[in-house]
């Protein structure tokens, strides 16, 4: 290890124990990443509205705090699926994440499996589900699929994910077409070429290889605009595993996800970066837990930024929270470690700040939130 190498390691842990929030990480992250990779990670869709209100929505929200509780360490175990975790708090699929740090999902997946947290791979991971498998340890592990064009492919990958040990699948929903991305479009950047998704590796045996032909074959079968709730009942009926349907938004769609198998559904606008103007997840989960009526299990993701907000969101019903963009930037800002202590760092904020948010508004567990703590 040279001198400048044990400088760059120090500064970066300097910048991760500096920073106190998940706003902090970010800064790190956007002078540690590449400037049209960065725009990747942090855009949304259309004019990003979307992107913004998420994080409104969270800030809008008023708490109403319990007095004289007696709670001195509140409990923030929960379970998900029937699987125990120490935090009601995941990583959300995300795909490519060799763009914030060499090492990817293992990094991110190690980060949660140390701190007993949720992690969900991505169809479009830059590493394979074995890969992350070996490297993580033990952990709970769900595998976010799309309904592709090809049913062999997602047949394969559900195989895959029962053998690779994976808990669940979750099936995105909200993408018939991938959203209007005008900071991609200005800067020229064709994601699957400046990531390199894992699963082009295994469709290039079919392409003999060759990767323009593995991403053209990659294009024929994603995104799927013809799919329905019938191929959400198909994965549902092709595989043993427990499956969510990611991205809901309306009591209907609720309704419908559960009739066609679904076990849980998370609440997402997919971070902003799919339909703008769709409304903030915050804002949809009321009227999406009341539909589900404890039939399922309830998440949200999209604009988490902070332990009120994971308050706020488990007071209105959800059992989880997962976070994408918080852990890239904890990735990004670790990028001359190994990535762990930076993707750690998200979670972690998100945890302390979520149990000094309880000990403040006097809830000894996450049982003890329900509506009544929000205004
Ligand atoms: C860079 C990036 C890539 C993403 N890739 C996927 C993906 O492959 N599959 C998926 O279902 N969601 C994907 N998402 C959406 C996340 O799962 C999640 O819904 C969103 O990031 C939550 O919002 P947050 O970033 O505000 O926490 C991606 C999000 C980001 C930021």
């Amino acid at each position: 290890v040279t001198e400048d190498q044990t400088r760059i390691t120090s500064l970066a842990s300097d910048g991760l124990r500096d920073a106190l929030t998940i706003a902090d990480l970010e800064s790190l992250a956007r002078q540690r990443m590449d400037p049209a990779a960065y725009d990747y990670c942090a855009g949304g869709s259309g004019a990003e509205a979307t992107l913004a209100e998420n994080l409104a929505a969270f800030a809008r929200r008023r708490l109403r705090p319990r007095a004289l509780v007696g709670v001195a360490k509140p409990a923030l175990a929960t379970t998900v699926l029937g699987r125990r975790l120490e935090l009601p708090i995941g990583v959300a699929p995300v795909s490519l994440q060799r763009l914030a740090h060499a090492e990817g999902e293992v990094a991110s997946a190690r980060a949660a499996a140390d701190l007993a947290a949720l992690f969900c791979l991505s169809t479009f991971a830059s590493r394979s589900m074995e890969e992350v498998a070996a490297g993580a340890g033990p952990g709970v592990r769900w595998l976010q699929l799309y309904l592709l064009r090809d049913r062999g492919v997602t047949a394969s990958l559900l195989d895959r994910a029962s053998a690779a040990g994976y808990d669940a699948v979750c099936v995105t929903v909200d993408v018939p077409v991938a959203g209007r991305r005008h900071r991609d479009l200005r800067n020229g950047f064709r994601r699957f070429m400046a990531g390199q998704p894992a699963l082009l590796r295994d469709l290039a045996p079919q392409a003999n290889g060759d990767r323009e032909a593995a991403l053209a074959r990659l294009d024929a079968i994603f995104p799927n605009p013809r799919a329905t709730w019938a191929d959400f009942e198909w994965v549902c009926s092709r595989t043993s595993l427990p499956v969510l349907a990611k991205g809901v938004l309306r009591r209907d769609d609720a309704r419908l996800a559960l009739g066609s198998g679904a076990r849980g559904v998370v609440v997402s606008n997919h971070g902003g970066r799919q339909l703008d103007r769709a409304v903030p997840s915050i804002d949809a989960l009321a009227e999406v837990v009341q539909a589900v009526a404890g039939e399922a299990e309830v998440l949200l993701d999209s604009g988490v930024r902070s332990g009120a907000d994971v308050l706020v969101a488990l007071a209105l019903g959800a059992r989880a929270v997962l976070v994408g963009r918080p852990v890239v930037w904890g990735l990004a800002a670790d990028r001359a470690g190994s990535g762990v202590a930076g993707a750690r760092r998200a979670l972690e904020l998100l945890r302390d700040g979520l149990a000094e948010a309880m000990v403040l508004a006097g809830a000894g567990s996450v049982d003890a939130l329900d509506p009544s703590f929000v205004a």
